[in-house]
């Protein structure tokens, strides 16, 4: 009965690190500069910078200490606080189970284009292949990204395999600083570039009457979220394998920096990229290159175009290309590998099963779940607008409304401040128990009625889901509970 040994981080430092690699991933390389352009650009960083200070960081304080508190997973720490709230904590694990599906199969894309940028350097570079042709060649030869994906899971799964302090945490201390160092070579190649201050001008030029519409704004909060990887499952547990009375807070603090610093640095890169694209083809407008700005478009169609005339020939797209796609790989990578240890701790919470097999069942699983998405690429849409982004906003409402109102968050901020850096005032209760709910319920409404079109595939995503975590509940747990925080406290 629950013998499994408690696991740890061997130092702060990779503790911190495992969770910025949590917060770095695909969201800040393509989704964070496309939304400041598109919402005003120097100005969205006022609601960018507001939802961060307001709800972000809050957030990742309160997921850090119900995560060292309760020490374990979200359906422990929600049956602790109360046992019918278990569900909560099992609806936040499936949904990021099913998160991994997907974002494995992006990065198997990734992956693949590492080294397709090379091999096709030198059509791309003479005009005889197009970047948006080669995209949508991997994306419908299912083969190819089927290789992507095996090595994308393969990596992952040795990763957390190997356990928190010789996996997780030895894969970070690489990791982190190698996307940065790569990231640094790509701003100043980014930033040197004929035309690059155009570029830059149309990512940071303030245009302070965006700031009217409410569209800015939630895109500003839903974005905090999905970047700061508050999603009540990866960063609890990641919290969790800090000892007990360990600095907390500022690790939070030092967690939201480096990831909205990353954004905003490696827009710069992004923006250098498109200015060059300009001035190339003459064009005063980045929406006159018809090309796309945002998403998948920008990493897998836009910057490889660029890429490829780059001053130097192909030789030199193929190495900066390499380096692009190392640097989404690697955000990727440390994404994903806290996506699928909360799953496994939950399942060893509940069941008292081992690391190894249930990491490799749990990676299996999720590997034949992905093939849908290789198969069927178009469904990815759909089901990340369900489970990356609406369940997201309200199992955090729930998250926050349960620890401001029903367990009391001075209590956890009484538990913090004693070995804390930068001690939590009260500024913090009023936080999670109003403008966290608050805002998370505005973001549901506006989003969910603008968003006219839920589709099947969206519904019938959710419907598994809670018919999913509804019968895990069910289950009968096989670990006692008993190590409770409070009698260490
Ligand atoms: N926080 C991760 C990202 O931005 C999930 O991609």
């Amino acid at each position: 009965m629950g013998e499994i040994a408690a696991e740890y981080w061997k130092r702060r430092k990779g503790f911190i690190l495992a969770a910025i690699g949590s917060a770095i991933g695909l969201g800040n390389i393509w989704r964070f500069s496309w939304l400041t352009y598109r919402n005003g650009g120097g100005a969205f960083l006022i609601p960018y910078f507001i939802a961060l200070l307001i709800v972000g960081v809050p957030l990742l304080i309160l997921e850090f200490l119900l995560g060292n508190y309760f020490g374990g997973s979200s359906p422990k720490v929600f049956r602790k606080i109360r046992d019918n709230l278990e569900i909560i904590g099992w609806i936040a694990i499936l949904d990021v189970f099913i998160i991994g599906t997907y974002y494995a199969v992006v990065l198997a894309w990734v992956f693949d284009y590492i080294w397709l940028s090379i091999v096709y350097a030198p059509q791309l570079a003479a005009g005889q292949l197009s970047a948006s042709t080669l995209f949508s060649n991997l994306v419908s030869n299912s083969w190819l990204v089927l290789v992507g994906l095996a090595v994308t899971w393969f990596v992952t799964w040795y990763t957390v395999f190997r356990g928190v302090s010789e996996g997780i945490e030895k894969a970070s201390l690489v990791a982190i600083p190698l996307l940065w160092i790569l990231s640094v070579i790509l701003v100043i190649r980014g930033v040197t570039l004929p035309g690059a201050d155009t570029g830059i001008n149309w990512y940071l030029t303030p245009d302070f009457s965006k700031l009217a519409q409410g569209s800015v704004w939630i895109d500003a909060f839903g974005q905090i979220l999905f970047t700061l990887s508050i999603m009540a499952a990866p960063l609890i547990v990641y919290a969790s394998y800090m000892p007990k009375k360990s600095e907390l807070p500022n690790s939070a603090w030092i967690t939201a920096f480096a990831n909205c610093g990353f954004s905003f640095f490696f827009g710069f890169a992004t923006w250098g990229i498109i200015g060059y694209l300009m001035s190339l083809n003459n064009v005063a407008s980045p929406e006159a290159l018809k090309i796309p700005l945002g998403g998948g478009g920008l990493a897998f169609i836009t910057i490889p175009t660029a890429m490829s005339r780059l001053p130097g020939g192909p030789s030199v797209a193929a190495v900066f290309g390499l380096i692009f796609f190392l640097v989404l790989w690697l955000a990727g990578y440390t994404s994903l590998i806290s996506i699928i240890e909360p799953v496994y701790a939950a399942l060893r919470d509940k069941f008292g099963v081992t690391r190894r097999q249930t990491v490799t069942a749990v990676t299996i699983i999720s590997f034949i779940i992905g093939l849908i998405f290789v198969f069927k690429p178009n469904m990815i849409d759909p089901v990340d607008f369900m489970v990356g982004s609406t369940n997201l906003v309200w199992i955090v409402l729930l998250e926050a409304a349960v620890a401001g109102f029903y367990l009391g968050v001075k209590k956890l901020r009484e538990y913090a401040n004693p070995y804390a850096e930068l001690k939590l005032g009260v500024w913090f209760d009023y936080l999670i128990k109003y403008a966290a709910p608050i805002s998370m319920a505005i973001i549901l409404f506006y989003g969910l009625w603008f968003t006219k079109s839920i589709s099947p595939v969206s519904l019938i995503v959710m419907v598994a889901l809670l018919i999913a975590a509804i019968l895990v509940t069910g289950l009968k747990w096989k670990t006692e509970l008993k190590e409770t925080v409070t009698a260490e406290v």
